[in-house]
């Protein structure tokens, strides 16, 4: 494998570029308010950096799934917009991403200029990583900067196919995010505890698998820790479990004993009757749990547990809620181990989606080491797998 190249590396002052970004940001229903705009500024960083080498910056994106329509509603040009008003600087706006003019706009642009062109999936050569629309990308700058680490994980045009038709390196984002996700936890300061949680034991076996390898901990929460509970032969009432999957978490439990890694379970547990907020929540041992009770978060037992196995770690990872933190009466457990992490001197690295959004929610995300601006790409960097983004970039630099 070829040396994967930053932005910081080059010299690519004054040059036209490129830039793959994740701009595919939640707007509030029915309307073009962006409701989180952490992607957008999350690539700041990238920008500052070729404005201030004088590059004219060519950006674009993807929002939503138009799946090759043009869908007003799936437009970019609020985040121009927003985009503008966080960088303090006019953002020039190209109604497609491709099209005579599009070409015309680019060739106009000046050194210090931004032009964000429109929605890359309007264009079904997009996912489709079609050569000839990567290649009518590549014509419009000279270097091409990937920054777009949550839309590393789809082997797409403007993530993949590009590569082949310019020269290109790693943005700040992109580099910072494979730093934290990849290289810190393969060679984590230990102890080295991961907390994983979220609903479903499916999504996260191959993680757990890894970090059974990397990890001295490894803290069950959230619905998945159902499947490992009846793994282990305890009744989990009529809480949701994948039946699939009981045999892969019985296979982790003793490949981490073998490991040496401990895998930790909730030893109790608050459950509800009926899947409701204004359901009765009561907390219960593990151990004495009826056939109608279903678990909604980790007891708090348990959470002072995690959060004191967190306060011992020097690096921990955390992947998914420990409950429905959503609802008051059981957000206890994700708010603990969200706690922990905040008051912690601890390495603490957020591996997105739903736990970015707990982070956020009990208003800690200024405390973390790092929060992960990918959902689906930061797990499958978490399962060790090689990103199409990623590996794309290596390639183009090789030889
Ligand atoms: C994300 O939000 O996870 C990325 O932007 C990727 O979007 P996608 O799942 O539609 O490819």
């Amino acid at each position: 494998m070829g040396s994967k190249l930053s932005i910081m590396d080059v010299d690519i002052s004054g040059l036209k570029v490129l830039v793959r970004v994740d701009y595919n940001v939640p707007l509030q229903e029915g309307t073009d308010i962006i409701s989180d705009d952490t992607r957008i500024k999350a690539s700041i960083p990238t920008l500052k950096r070729l404005l201030e080498k004088d590059c004219s910056v060519i950006l674009c994106s993807h929002l939503g799934r138009p799946k090759g329509e043009k869908i007003p509603e799936l437009s970019l040009k609020p985040v121009a917009k927003r985009l503008g008003q966080i960088l303090n600087h006019e953002i020039q706006f190209a109604e497609d991403c491709v099209s005579q003019e599009t070409t015309r706009i680019v060739s106009n642009l000046d050194k210090g200029e931004i032009l964000l062109l429109e929605n890359l999936r309007f264009h079904k050569e997009e996912e489709d990583n079609n050569k000839a629309f990567a290649s009518q990308l590549a014509q419009l700058a000279e270097v091409f900067v990937n920054d777009a680490f949550g839309a590393a994980h789809r082997a797409h045009a403007s993530t993949s196919g590009i590569t082949k038709f310019l020269p290109s390196y790693a943005g700040l984002l992109l580099e910072k995010e494979i730093n934290y996700l990849e290289s810190t936890l393969e060679n984590p300061k230990l102890p080295f505890t991961a907390v994983l949680g979220g609903a479903k034991v499916s999504d996260k076996v191959k993680v757990v698998d890894r970090l059974t390898r990397l990890a001295n901990n490894i803290c069950i929460g959230g619905g998945m820790a159902a499947t490992f509970l009846v793994a282990e032969n305890k009744n989990v009432g009529n809480s949701a479990i994948e039946t699939d999957f009981v045999g892969n978490a019985q296979i982790l439990l003793d490949q981490s004993a073998s490991a040496g890694a401990k895998l930790v379970l909730p030893t109790d547990v608050v459950v509800v009757k009926t899947f409701e907020r204004t359901s009765e929540f009561s907390t219960k041992s593990v151990e004495n749990l009826a056939d109608d009770d279903i678990i909604v978060d980790i007891g708090p037992n348990t959470a002072s547990q995690y959060a004191s196995i967190i306060g011992d770690s020097q690096t921990v990872l955390w992947n998914g809620p420990m409950g429905v933190y959503e609802w008051e009466n059981s957000r206890d457990g994700t708010h603990m181990v969200a706690k922990a992490l905040a008051n912690g001197d601890m390495l603490s690295i957020i591996g997105g989606g739903s736990t970015v959004d707990a982070v956020n929610f009990f208003g800690f995300e200024a405390k973390m080491t790092h929060v992960s601006t990918g959902g689906g790409a930061s797990l499958e960097m978490l399962e060790g797998r090689e990103l199409p983004g990623v590996a794309s970039l290596y390639e183009t630099t090789e030889g």
